[in-house]
Formats: C-alpha cells, structure tokens, sequence
C-alpha cells in the first residue's frame, strides 16, 4: 500500500522585509546577503499574527468537507510555541471545527519536528488506512537583532494531510537517523530570540547529513543516482547549496552526474520567505513540486531534514502521477507575489515585539489572512475569524 502526502498548502505573513534593506542597516554590501547567505527577503508577521494562525490558514484549504471527518490525529510541529502546556494544535483544531474524535498533540526537536511528525504519521496510516492525519509545520525564526543571525529570520506554516493512496507524493520505507546531543542553536524558556553558535552550526549539520545518509543506504534506501532531485532543509539557500555540495562529494562518482538543477527550484520560495524552520523543508519540497517546469512524475526525491541539538533525517520519495492537478500554484505564487515590504522601523517593531509581558491586550487589526489573533485576556489567547477571506477560500476549495 502507498502511504504519503495527499495534499499540501502554504500560508506566509503578508509582510515581508528586504534583505537589501537590512544589508544597508548593517552598512555591508548587499550581496553577502543575496548570494553569500543566498536570501531576497524574509516573512514578517504582524502582530495579529503567530504560530497558530499561519497553521490555520496553511491548514484551511486543504480540511475540505470531504476530509474533515476522517481526520483522526492533528500533529503541529513548532519550535515557537505559544503555550509551555497547551498543543497550539488545539486552537486549530477548534478554528478549523475538525471533529472530537481526533488526537491533537504538538512535537518539539528544533526544526526537525515536523519529519518526526510526518514518518509517525506514515507509519499509523500504514496500520489504520482508513485514517488521515493533519500536519502543520509552523515556526517563526527570530533571532537578536543586529546579530549575525538576523539575516536568517523569517515566518510561515505548510500544512499537509497523510493518507493511503496519496495524491501527491509516496513515501519510500527507507529512512536514515542520526541524533547526538550538541550546542549548536537552542532557545532557553525565557527567550524570545535562538541563541547561535552559527559556524558550529553549519558544521554539525553537514555532519549529521552524512551520517543519516550513510544510515538511508544501509537501510536500502537509493543509490544517490536514483535520486534526480533533492531538498534540503533550508534555513538560508546557501546552506541547501552547501548540504549538496558535501553530499555529492561524499558519493563522488555516483555524484558526478548530478547539477545544481537537482535542488535549485526547491530554493525558489525559502529566498522569499526565510527560515521557517520545522517548515522549511517541506516548503522546498513544495518549490520543487510546483516550480520545476518538467513532469516529475514518478521520480524520485532525495529529502534530508535537520534540526539543531540535533537530530537529522533522510529519506525519499516518488511522485505520484496527476500530482500537478492537486498542487495549489496560482494561488501560492499569488499569496507571495501580493505581500507589501516595510520599512526597517515597522519591521523592527513587529517582529521583536512581546506579548510576553501583557496580561490583557486587544491587537489591532492588520492581517486579512482567514485567521487572526485578536486579543490576550488574562493570559488566553483568543483567535478570530477574518470572514471574508475565510469565505473566499472555502468557495475556491
Ligand atoms: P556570518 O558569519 O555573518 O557570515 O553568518 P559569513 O561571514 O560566514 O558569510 C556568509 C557567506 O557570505 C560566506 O559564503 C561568505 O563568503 C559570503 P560561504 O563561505 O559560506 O560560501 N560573503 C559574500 N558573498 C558575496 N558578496 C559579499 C560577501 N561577503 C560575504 N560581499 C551564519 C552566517 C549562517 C553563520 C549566520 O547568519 C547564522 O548564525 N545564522 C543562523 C544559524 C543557521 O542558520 N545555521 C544553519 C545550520 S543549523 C540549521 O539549519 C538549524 C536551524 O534551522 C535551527 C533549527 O534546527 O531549529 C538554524
């Protein structure tokens, strides 16, 4: 039986800041952003914004009528909750009225999160066919301001549902693990912004890429050569460049005979979006599926997901035919294409802005996307329903 992903949606702030922008901020030349960090701009929510109604809005779309009541389990991976108790899942799950019998729980491991989430997913739709299950990747990366890390930063939710018989994509059985315990990014509870040991950071991934690709073939998993495209977990699309660099040096005849074509339309999004972390790889894997202009049908795709602290994953997958038919394109590109810049001090102020403090506090109304954070009463959170876009996308789906 074929166990993978069914359907997938994107949902990004409505704003973003340049990266040309900030380079002049920080008075460097522009281009160690653009092509040194490989970044245009990064996604800035709101303060009517956050991890949950991204999820809800990357969500909505693809929780038709039709899906809705066979969803047994929702799995929100994050890594900027907004609750230490509560699975931000639940507030989704309540937004998107999915029905009571349904297990709803957040995952945790830095970026990682949402692969665990999706190979767990795999594995109990391969026990319970009848079954989908929702996952929604949603992070917002925040950084020091001024910081090397700055550049990094960015916002956004993908949102996909697992099922028998997949629409999309076939999950391959094969999968390649490596986890060790290291300092090379983490974010202590009373923290807003990652700490970084950026450098460090860039070596152990590239390790633990090895590593889990080593465990994928000993798990007979593909020749790399089987593997015409790859994604990469992407925190700026330098690093993606870097990852495949060092994968096809590992492997270095079989490697040779793959081109930079392999990933580069998987890198088409990050550039405008930035780190999402626990998203960022799926939101690669979507860049490629609905960027790359040649039929990929029946293909496969090499995926190696990492999250800091760290835990690191490859895997694979095929294409399943008619996959173009259920991938949501137009309005994706819309979706980026129609978002406003802002200015250094705006951004400056949404994004380091906390809620932390505040009690009670009424936000005021920025987003239009379906769902918006609309005000902190005695600590709750209270989340609305932007009613006209919520309809829009209903009557489109
Ligand atoms: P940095 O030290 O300021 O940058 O910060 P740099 O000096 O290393 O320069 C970056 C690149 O720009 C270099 O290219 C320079 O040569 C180039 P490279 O050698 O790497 O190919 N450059 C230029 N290019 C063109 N024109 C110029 C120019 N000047 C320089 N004028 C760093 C970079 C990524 C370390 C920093 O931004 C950072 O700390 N970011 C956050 C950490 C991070 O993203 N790490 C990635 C791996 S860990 C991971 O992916 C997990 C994560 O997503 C978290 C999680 O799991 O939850 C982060």
């Amino acid at each position: 039986m074929n166990v993978g992903i069914d359907s997938i949606s994107l949902c990004v702030p409505e704003s973003y800041y340049s990266l040309a922008d900030l380079a002049e901020k920080h008075g460097i030349d522009p281009n160690k952003y653009l092509y040194g960090i490989g970044q245009e701009k990064m996604a800035v929510p709101s303060p009517d914004e956050d991890i949950v109604t991204l999820a809800a809005g990357a969500a909505k779309p693809i929780v038709t009528d039709e899906v809705r009541d066979s969803i047994s389990t929702v799995i929100l991976a994050t890594e900027s909750g907004v609750d230490q108790s509560k699975s931000a899942g639940l507030f989704v799950h309540g937004l998107l009225g999915l029905k009571p019998n349904c297990r709803v729980v957040e995952f945790k491991q830095a970026c990682y999160g949402a692969t665990a989430a999706l190979q767990m997913a795999t594995d109990m739709v391969r026990q319970r066919p009848e079954q989908k299950i929702l996952i929604i990747a949603s992070d917002i990366a925040r950084y020091e301001q001024d910081s090397q890390g700055e550049c990094t930063q960015g916002a956004g939710a993908l949102a996909m549902v697992v099922s028998a018989n997949p629409r999309i994509l076939n999950l391959h059985r094969a999968r390649g693990m490596h986890s060790f315990d290291v300092m090379d990014f983490w974010r202590p509870n009373n923290h807003k912004a990652a700490q970084v040991d950026g450098q460090l950071s860039i070596e152990v991934y590239l390790e633990s890429m090895r590593q889990a690709w080593n465990e994928y073939k000993a798990d007979g998993g593909h020749e790399l050569a089987e593997l015409p495209w790859l994604c990469f977990h992407q925190p700026f699309t330098k690093m993606a460049k870097k990852a495949f660099t060092a994968l096809t040096e590992s492997e270095p005849e079989q490697g040779q005979a793959l081109t930079g074509e392999s990933y580069e339309h998987s890198l088409l999004y990050g550039r405008q979006i930035g780190n999402t972390y626990t998203a960022s790889l799926y939101i690669g894997l979507l860049s490629l599926l609905e960027n790359n202009p040649q039929d990929l049908t029946d293909q496969n795709i090499g995926l190696f997901s990492y999250g800091s602290g760290s835990v690191g994953e490859f895997f694979s997958a095929s294409v399943v035919p008619g996959y173009r038919e259920h991938l949501r394109t137009e309005e994706h590109q819309q979706m980026l294409a129609d978002r406003q810049a802002l200015s250094h001090e705006k951004y400056s102020a949404w994004f380091y802005q906390s809620l932390a403090d505040h009690k009670n506090q009424v936000m005021p109304k920025l987003s239009n996307r379906p769902y918006r954070l609309e005000k902190v009463e005695e600590f709750r959170r209270v989340y609305g329903v932007n009613d006209a876009r919520a309809n829009e996308i209903k009557q489109a789906s």
